[in-house]
């Protein structure tokens, strides 16, 4: 993907500097500020964009994010992760794992429901845990109109909860919001953390949730679908525009070892892509990134699943540089070297607080560098640029405590290593936690 030009912003807070930086040198993607350092992508971006304003406007979609190891797909989920809080949109997301999936018969599901529920961010609660000024918003809601209506703030609340008992599981979904409330009107702290507990799928025991709210089912793993369509009909309720759920590391799926296990995930994403073309799911959208054998490969892939197949099969006029992101599949094309120049000059921006006077690497060293990473990894330095990103800020902390130093001589010795996949290591049928799953089946 060509890179247009960046007008380069010109001041970099430092609270979003220091985020941004802290993270990119652990080697992970930082969680604010990914407009100050982002390159390419405008075409994919554009297309997330309507995707944002049809959840806004009622709708539901499903996009598979696909793109090679290290090609950006966790900056991709998260850079529009901030647009969709930007456009007053509740996000939530979670990396699948062996423990963490979207079906199961162990808790894994319901453990994946909690992590996403964990990870809840709003505008105003960009880093997460939102979940409990969510429900408080939805009852400030329910206490304006019940003002402006002159009707009790009961009445309003069980009218505007009515449309979720239609919903599989909704009956509890509103009773545990009403407790809430209860809890709010009576100063109970404690019902009130517990109404919230059984919200992000914290409970794990019926009778621990009956005791403490009266409500006879919690979140499990079978429920794990139907609670995110709860939860998108009430943040609608409390104001907000729709839900954006992010799924990230889906390999995992396909390292399941178990085809019983691994089809019936594959099943709960049909059942998400169908609902979401039906109509039958709204205000709700969903990321799914993966790497392309999670696609394509049609042994253990979503491939490998017929309707998953058909209806994920990408557009063949769409080659050698054409595009097409009006289908559910949106591929990330690696970063180009004009890119990663780019990237370069806003690292350095982002460490300089935005002072360009304070730049501690002409444009020379920037070539340089690149040149330096070229010999040393080839491809891979923009490729898969996490290693290369890292010793980039290595050098310019180097340059920085060490005032008078010459880049050059600095240059020489910085190592770097290339970035290899661990997915390509051999699969462990005993690490995928799948044992469980088999063990029903024969039951
Ligand atoms: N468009 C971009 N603009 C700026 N930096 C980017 C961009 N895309 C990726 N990066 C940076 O490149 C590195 C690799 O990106 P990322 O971790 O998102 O890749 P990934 O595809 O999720 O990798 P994996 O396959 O290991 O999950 C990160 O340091 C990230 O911050
Ligand atoms: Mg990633």
């Amino acid at each position: 993907m060509s890179s247009e030009p960046v007008t380069t912003p010109t001041r970099v807070r430092p609270r979003e500097r220091d985020a941004i930086l802290q993270s990119l040198r652990a080697g992970v993607v930082p969680r604010i500020g990914h407009q100050h350092i982002q390159v390419g992508r405008y075409t994919e971006i554009r297309a997330l964009l309507a995707d944002i304003d049809r959840v806004a406007d009622g709708g539901a979609g499903s996009r598979f994010v696909i793109g090679d190891y290290g090609s950006g797909k966790t900056f991709f989920l998260h850079l529009i992760r901030s647009i969709a809080m930007e456009k007053r949109l509740v996000t939530v997301h979670a990396d699948l794992s062996p423990s963490r999936r979207l079906h199961a018969t162990s808790g894994q599901a319901r453990s994946l429901y909690a992590e996403l529920m964990r990870n809840m961010a709003t505008r105003a609660k960009p880093d997460g845990g939102a979940m409990a000024s969510v429900v408080e918003r939805f009852v400030s809601q329910v206490l304006t109109q019940a003002r402006d209506s002159g009707q009790g703030p009961q009445a309003v609340m069980r009218q505007r909860l009515d449309s979720l008992s239609e919903l599989t599981g909704g009956y509890d979904f509103a009773d545990v919001v009403q407790r809430y409330w209860q809890g709010h009107d009576g100063g109970n702290e404690q019902l009130k953390n517990d109404a919230v507990r059984w919200l992000r799928g914290e409970f794990t025991s019926k009778t621990d949730a009956r005791q403490a709210l009266g409500v006879r089912t919690i979140v499990d793993d079978h429920s794990f679908y139907d609670h995110l369509k709860l939860l998108s009909r009430f943040v609608e309720m409390a104001g907000y525009d729709g839900l954006l759920v992010c799924l990230d590391e889906m390999v995992n799926l396909y390292k399941l070892s178990s085809t019983q296990a691994r089809n019936a995930n594959y099943e709960q994403i049909l059942r998400i892509i169908n609902d979401s073309m039906q109509g039958s799911a709204s205000h709700l959208g969903f990321l799914f990134a993966g790497t392309p054998e999670f696609l394509t490969d049609t042994r253990r892939g979503l491939y490998s699943y017929q309707a998953l197949q058909s209806r994920l099969t990408e557009n063949t006029f769409a080659r050698d540089g054409l595009v097409d992101h009006s289908g559910p599949v949106l591929r990330l094309a690696n970063l180009t070297p004009e890119d990663f120049y780019v990237l370069l000059s806003n690292l350095r921006h982002v460490y300089s607080g935005g002072d360009q006077a304070a730049y501690l690497l002409p444009d020379d060293g920037l070539h340089a560098f690149m040149r330096h990473c070229a010999d040393r990894v080839g491809d891979a330095y923009f490729r898969t640029p996490r290693n290369t990103i890292k010793a980039f800020l290595d050098l310019l902390a180097v340059l920085e405590q060490n005032p008078g130093q010459d880049w050059r001589v600095l240059l020489g010795g910085v190592a770097i290593a290339a970035d290899s996949n661990p997915d390509l290591d051999p699969i462990d049928a005993d690490t995928d936690g799948s044992d469980d799953e088999l063990a029903t089946f024969r039951l």
